[in-house]
């Protein structure tokens, strides 16, 4: 399919961030947005066009139904200056998995990947130099029919936007305090959890801001049945160092599928560390903590990258992770990953992607 292209006329063109260095997350939007809508049983018209508000009608059904689902993946800028995307076509599958669970039509992936290309050749120039920052890339679909009965939708809007992006919490990698919740859940099994679908983010703000208003950066949440088990963050992936091993909940369908949660496995396992996927309750972590066995405490993801844990409450009780700071372990996997997206350590997965 042919991509047509609309420029935005250059006198409108945005000034791009003076200063990388105070660079937030999710503030700031390139000058160019790829669209493709679906009707009549199939994907048309992918475009790149000026960036702006869309029309839609109040009907629309993604307004009432939240019938959307999104991804989110980065763009460096490697020292020679080259532009690299990190093992996108995770995303683009997880993009598939995530609407085949809400209703939503599949997309061509590698279609979706070229579109993502070509919208790059266009703003990849707003991609930061400065290490730690990069381009965000937020591909989402959305149901644009105008219908109030409860059933999928019969047209969408597909779109990709960018945005220059430095690190997501304010601390930046300075440890996070995280409260463990332990009365509201964010996924239950058969529901949303393992899906990156909009109504999930929706149903944990409440929760995560009376944390916030604690003083806490993020919520962990435990599984919605025995409020037990840890599960994750919502913006990160958990893992947790007892004794020499690096632990991270199973992926048993109330968990998202990270891309950096999965990378971290390897990159620890490759590292000659012990690394399981397995059931940990919250007890076990917490006496860990207690016997000086739980050494470091740490998130993933693509916008949170490693982020330390430096503290965690639970039922009003604070528990330090070592001694606070940034974990040896977590430190390592952080440069090792981090490397490998910038372009400072050889990449020998074959996770690296190069753009012309
Ligand atoms: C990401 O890591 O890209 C996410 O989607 C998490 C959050 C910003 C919603």
């Amino acid at each position: 399919m042919e991509i047509s292209i609309r420029r935005q006329q250059p006198r409108h063109l945005k000034p791009h961030p003076e200063n990388e260095s105070a660079l937030g997350f999710g503030d700031i939007y390139t000058d160019h947005i790829f669209k493709m809508d679906h009707f009549d049983g199939s994907w048309r018209n992918p475009r790149i066009e000026p960036f702006g508000p869309l029309i839609l009608s109040p009907a629309a059904m993604v307004l009432h139904y939240s019938q959307t689902i999104f991804e989110g993946l980065k763009c460096y800028r490697h020292p020679d200056g080259r532009l690299a995307l990190f093992r996108p076509r995770e995303n683009f599958k997880r993009f598939n998995s995530s609407a085949a669970r809400m209703a939503i039509p599949l997309l061509d992936e590698e279609f979706a990947l070229r579109a993502l290309k070509e919208l790059l050749k266009i703003d990849g120039g707003w991609t930061p130099s400065l290490p730690g920052s990069s381009l965000y890339i937020r591909p989402s679909i959305i149901a644009t029919e105008e219908h109030l009965g409860v059933r999928p939708a019969r047209e969408y809007l597909f779109f990709i936007m960018l945005g220059p992006v430095g690190p997501y919490y304010p601390e930046g990698f300075a440890p996070v305090r995280i409260y463990v919740e332990d009365s509201y859940s964010r996924a239950a099994p058969g529901g949303l959890g393992n899906v990156k679908a909009g109504a999930s983010y929706a149903s944990s703000l409440l929760a995560t801001e009376m944390a916030s208003r604690k003083g806490y950066t993020q919520l962990l949440w435990l599984d919605s049945v025995s409020h037990k088990f840890v599960e994750e963050v919502g913006s990160m992936n958990m893992f947790f160092v007892i004794d020499e091993t690096v632990l991270t909940a199973p992926l048993t369908g109330t968990i998202l599928p990270g891309i950096t949660r999965a990378s971290v496995l390897t990159v620890a396992r490759d590292l000659g560390l012990k690394a399981e996927e397995r059931a940990l309750s919250i007890d076990e972590v917490l006496e860990a903590q207690k016997n000086g066995r739980l050494k470091e405490c740490f998130g993933s993801g693509t916008a949170a990258v490693i982020s330390p844990v430096g503290r965690l409450c639970y039922r009003d009780e604070v528990f330090q992770i070592g001694d606070g700071g940034i974990g040896e372990i977590t430190r390592k996997l952080y440069d090792e990953l981090v490397g490998i997206q910038y372009g400072l350590i050889p990449d020998e997965r074959g996770w690296v992607e190069i753009l012309d």
